[in-house]
């Protein structure tokens, strides 16, 4: 019978998360499980860094970015004992459950606990580059896009007043999902995306033609685009992932243009104000929801599940669709995006 569940976060922080921590210990009271907060993601569990939550923890957040119980982006699969480290610890505060709130490396080592261990393990899926597969949207999406938006918005008044290109460089990895909802909202004339590779003479003549037309332009890079010009050492992660800011795709893109085009360049990078700020609505619902259904899934006992968007439903998708590949941007929505290259 579970009386206790474990919940972290770990990863990248997003909007959503602290929603998600919420609707889990409302959702528990239900039950009558008592929920104990995880620090620093799997860190967590490896130096037993844990304390009981309740609804005077959480019922200020619903409306606050970021993870009150931290974030880490460690790997108990990288790390001396760290596997029974963490079985220890969860058998040392009797966990009967464990919610895993992340993305892909955060669910990917939940799955392997799952499968492993036998562990009773459910996630929640989060993450500002929406790339996790088996959920339609993940939350910090929504959130990340709308800063990404205001910011070129503003970049647009200075583009328009001194007659410049203005370059905006989003995060997002290897899926160009924010670079290419941003650029879609905000009537980017070009818009730079890991999926697809950019003609560069081509996306030249057509900051030509739209500079022509209005005297300014606009572009935005995903940070994953490879330009081929980085001279940058790239450094990895506990996952081995590439730091991918580093490459500086923005900058290299401003003297691209500005060589090829002879127009004025300026370039910003948006950074980490990308992931804070305040949750948009879609993004405090969504991890609300997240929450609730992953108490659900372990009251169902429904493990090696995550709470995934279909639709409009939140409901139990396997850990291992989530997990076997990425989600990125495909042909149609790269196409719809080609339409406003005018
Ligand atoms: O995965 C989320 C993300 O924000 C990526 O878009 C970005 O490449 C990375 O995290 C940055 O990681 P960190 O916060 O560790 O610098």
């Amino acid at each position: 019978m579970i009386k206790k569940i474990g919940i972290l976060t770990g990863g990248g922080d997003c909007c959503g998360l602290n929603q998600t921590i919420r609707g889990a210990v409302y959702r528990a009271k239900d039950f009558n499980y008592q929920l104990f907060g995880i620090h620093d993601g799997w860190k967590g569990l490896l130096e037993g860094s844990i304390s009981p939550l309740n609804l005077i923890d959480v019922e200020e957040l619903v409306d606050k970015a970021g993870t009150f119980l931290g974030s880490s982006r460690t790997n108990p699969y990288k790390i001396e004992d760290g596997v029974k480290k963490v079985l220890k610890t969860i058998k040392n505060y009797s966990l009967d459950a464990i919610i895993a709130v992340g993305g892909e490396d955060t669910l990917g080592v939940a799955n392997k606990l799952f499968k492993e261990e036998n562990l009773n393990l459910v996630g929640a899926p989060k993450t500002m580059d929406n790339d996790l597969s088996g959920t339609d949207y993940t939350f910090g999406f929504d959130s990340s896009v709308t800063r990404a938006v205001e910011a070129m918005r503003a970049l647009e008044d200075t583009g328009r007043s001194h007659h410049r290109v203005m370059v905006l460089e989003v995060m997002g990895r290897h899926a160009g999902w924010v670079a290419l909802f941003t650029g879609i909202a905000c009537g980017a004339d070009w818009i730079l995306i890991p999926e697809y590779k950019t003609d560069i003479d081509e996306m030249c003549k057509q900051l030509q033609r739209v500079y022509a037309r209005k005297k300014y332009a606009l572009v935005i890079t995903s940070e994953g685009v490879d330009l081929g010009t980085s001279e940058k050492k790239e450094e990895l992660d506990q996952f081995g992932h590439m730091i991918l800011r580093e490459r500086g795709v923005g900058s290299q893109l401003n003297k691209l243009i500005c060589e090829k085009t002879g127009l004025e360049v300026r370039h910003a990078v948006i950074g980490h104000m990308q992931r804070g700020g305040i949750p948009t609505v879609f993004d405090r619902i969504l991890g609300l929801r997240s929450g609730v259904t992953a108490v659900n899934l372990i009251h169902e006992e429904k493990y090696g599940y995550m709470a995934g968007l279909q639709g409009n439903e939140v409901i139990g998708v396997p850990l291992e669709e989530a997990v076997s590949k990425l989600k990125v941007v495909d042909r149609k929505w790269w196409e719809l995006a080609q339409v406003f290259f005018k």
